[in-house]
């Protein structure tokens, strides 16, 4: 995929030395820090991809920059703006330019909702017209390949893959700047995998979005990023175009985190397993 034209301009997003602190488990425990020192840009429709092995801090960085964790120290700007450590006002006007779409789609919306009225209440709330607000619905199905007919009925009829589509169209009611993507095809299985990714990519086209694009999955992470970023106990190890870092990686924990990386070939399998226990030999040597 190609490097978007953008990427000389001034970024969208900003975060600029992030730190955030969880505070302590039980009595007098001290704050855990979660995220260390955390920079990078996102430009306008550009997809970074965020990888890195559980508990790595993927989810609380996104969070972070969706107003929902505590920013310690640092901060996060938009479009040159600060937006970390808001006010609640301040913060619900943004929910236009940044939104999120979660890796399950069964608890993020409300099955006994209709999916015409989950998408209408955010234009309604801000004060669209019940027509406009129609007018916007059918046009959202129909970005995310849905049928016309699938407003009048009720989420829990739909399939994983068709609710994350609805999780999607509801994302981009507002036409958000930003969409902070967690895994949003994790539940899915492998071939509604391949069309909902095809669909974050024909939107981001079509609109100029841009995503942060959290996955533990390179193949995935390499499909549909232009850089991509690898975190590794709360700090950003690597950061680089998508090609270079999922095939030839500098920094020594996204090596193993590709040779962790499934595949089909078993003897290929093997090869990898015997270099990632190596590398992780190595290491420990390195380390002392
Ligand atoms: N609300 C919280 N309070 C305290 N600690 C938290 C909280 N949320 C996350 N953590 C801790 O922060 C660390 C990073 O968690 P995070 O969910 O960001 O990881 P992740 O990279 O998204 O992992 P995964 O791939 O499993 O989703 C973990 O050690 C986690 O236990
Ligand atoms: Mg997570």
């Amino acid at each position: 995929m190609s490097v978007p034209a953008t990427t000389t301009a001034q970024p969208l997003l900003t975060v600029d030395q992030l730190v955030v602190d969880y505070p302590g488990r039980g009595w007098r425990q001290p704050p855990v820090r979660v995220l260390k020192s955390i920079s990078l840009d996102i430009h306008p429709g550009e997809t970074l991809g965020l990888v890195g092995e559980s508990g790595s801090g993927k989810t609380t960085l996104g969070r972070a920059i969706l107003g929902l964790a505590p920013v310690t120290g640092g901060e996060i700007r938009l479009g040159g703006q600060r937006i970390s450590n808001l006010g609640k006002r301040d913060r619900r006007a943004l929910s236009r330019d940044v939104q999120v779409v979660f890796q399950d789609p069964y608890t993020s919306l409300n099955p006994a909702m209709t999916v015409g009225d989950i998408l209408t209440e955010p234009l309604l709330v801000t004060g669209s017209s019940r027509a406009d607000a129609q007018r916007r619905v059918r046009d959202l199905l129909d970005q995310v390949r849905l049928p016309a007919d699938a407003g009048t009925r009720l989420a829990r009829e739909f399939s994983g893959g068709q609710r994350q589509r609805i999780a999607i169209a509801r994302a981009l009611t507002r036409d958000p700047k930003l969409v902070v993507c967690d895994e949003p095809v994790s539940a899915l299985d492998l071939s509604t995998q391949a069309r909902v990714l095809d669909l974050f990519i024909e939107i981001q086209e079509r609109t100029g979005v841009a995503y942060l694009f959290v996955t533990h999955d390179l193949s995935v992470v390499r499909h549909i990023s232009h850089r991509v970023a690898v975190m590794y106990r709360g700090e950003l190890v690597e950061t680089g175009d998508a090609a270079a870092v999922t095939t030839a990686p500098d920094h020594p924990y996204t090596r193993r985190l590709l040779l962790a990386a499934p595949v089909p070939d078993p003897g290929r399998q093997a090869e990898r397993r015997a270099a990632r226990h190596r590398l992780a030999a190595e290491q420990a040597a390195v380390a002392g």
